[in-house]
């Protein structure tokens, strides 16, 4: 496979005649060294996003004042030269956009009204959408004006399982009993749920697109607590759906899913769905998941954010084993689940040196 280096010229592609290095690898290019952006990269372990945050003690104000949500989008960009910025907004954004409501408190995380009928779907109202979610379609133009064309701009949803997660137990929860409980005890309505929140993404990211997201990702946090039948019927099949009808209205697009802690089943996720990459989470062996997962779906990960935390010796050798692990397929490294606030911002620079000087 083709290996070159980041400085070398390459085709035409969506971000003009220099296409930046995550799309390449998106592609199916196996870029060496690899692309590197790292989830949440936007965060509270900076201290400029802490500055903003104090301004702004309402998280939804921050996600929906698309002065302050680019400014936050730009910060770790600025600091890394990351070759992604990821668009400043919350998984839970959809479903506020849909008329449920959401708060987010200090030391609680989100918090938001429990569903537990067919009223509370019901509820949901897809003609909110457009003008709920008009400041965060401008945060995506905002950005990509901003940016180097170099630099992809990800745009991205929840996945229709994991919202559901959220809606259904009001917030976070260590099992998700009462969602599980639903989607046996309940199928129709979950089903109906999923639909909602299926069609719902569809509008809102092939809104991002078009307002200049160069590609989206679904974030799927919840995947592994279900089932494989579950996981087949409330995973796989709305991710499905959501690149095919992405893919009909912009030809090529590139999606890229995080099924998290879905074990065996991420190979058949990346066969089924259409996805042009799949996340690992940390407890994947890369190696596994490559045997697992055609070369043609690239893979994202998965060094543990502890690492990043602990930085050092401890930090440099997973980094290098999982570069070497995924040398020669299409790979962009990340972590494999968010950066937590704990992080030191030297340990983020010492790493995309390292990558960089793979
Ligand atoms: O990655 C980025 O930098 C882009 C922005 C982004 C945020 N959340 C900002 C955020 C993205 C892509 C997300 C995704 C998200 N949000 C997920 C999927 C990934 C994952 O972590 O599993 C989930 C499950 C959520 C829901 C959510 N949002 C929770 C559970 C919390 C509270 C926990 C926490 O970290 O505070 C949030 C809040 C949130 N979303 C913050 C940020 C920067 C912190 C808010 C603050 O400033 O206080």
């Amino acid at each position: 496979m083709n290996e070159r280096r980041q400085d070398e010229t390459a085709g035409p592609s969506a971000t003009g005649d220099r296409p930046g290095l995550l799309l390449r690898v998106l592609a199916g290019e196996a870029v060496w060294p690899p692309p590197v952006w790292l989830m949440r990269q936007a965060g509270r372990y900076l201290p400029e996003y802490r500055a903003v945050r104090a301004q702004s003690p309402d998280f939804v104000g921050l996600c929906t004042t698309p002065e302050l949500a680019t400014e936050v989008t730009l910060q770790p960009i600025r600091r890394y030269g990351f070759d992604a910025a990821i668009l400043f907004s919350d998984i839970l954004m959809l479903p506020w956009a849909l008329g449920h409501g959401l708060a987010f408190r200090e030391g609680e995380g989100p918090v938001l009204p429990r569903l537990r009928d067919q009223a509370g779907s019901e509820a949901l109202d897809r003609n909110r959408l457009a003008g709920a979610i008009a400041p965060i379609l401008e945060t995506v133009e905002r950005v990509r004006a901003a940016l180097d064309p170099a630099t992809a701009l990800i745009g991205f949803a929840g996945s229709p399982f994991t919202v559901a997660c959220y809606m259904v137990e009001g917030g976070g929860s260590k099992d998700h009993a009462a969602t599980r409980a639903m989607a046996y005890g309940q199928p129709a309505l979950f089903a109906a749920l999923i639909a909602v929140l299926t069609e719902a993404s569809i509008d809102y990211l092939a809104a991002q697109i078009a307002a200049g997201a160069d590609c989206v990702m679904l974030f799927d946090s919840w995947a592994g607590v279900l089932s494989p039948a579950q996981f087949r019927a409330h995973v796989i099949a709305p991710t499905r759906q959501i690149v095919a009808a992405l893919s009909t209205r912009f030809p090529g697009v590139k999606v890229i899913g995080f099924p998290r802690l879905s074990g065996t089943l991420l190979g058949e996720y990346a066969a089924m769905t259409g996805v042009a990459a799949v996340g690992m989470d940390s407890a994947s062996d890369p190696v596994v998941l490559a045997g697992l997962v055609s070369p043609k779906v690239a893979l994202q990960g998965n060094l543990d954010p502890q690492a990043l935390v602990a930085g050092g010796s401890a930090m440099e050798s997973e980094a290098h084993a999982i570069l070497g692990a995924l040398r020669g397929r299409p790979h962009v490294f990340n972590l494999g689940h968010g950066i937590v606030p704990e992080t030191p911002p030297a340990h983020v620079e010492a790493l995309v040196k390292l990558v960089r000087a793979a």
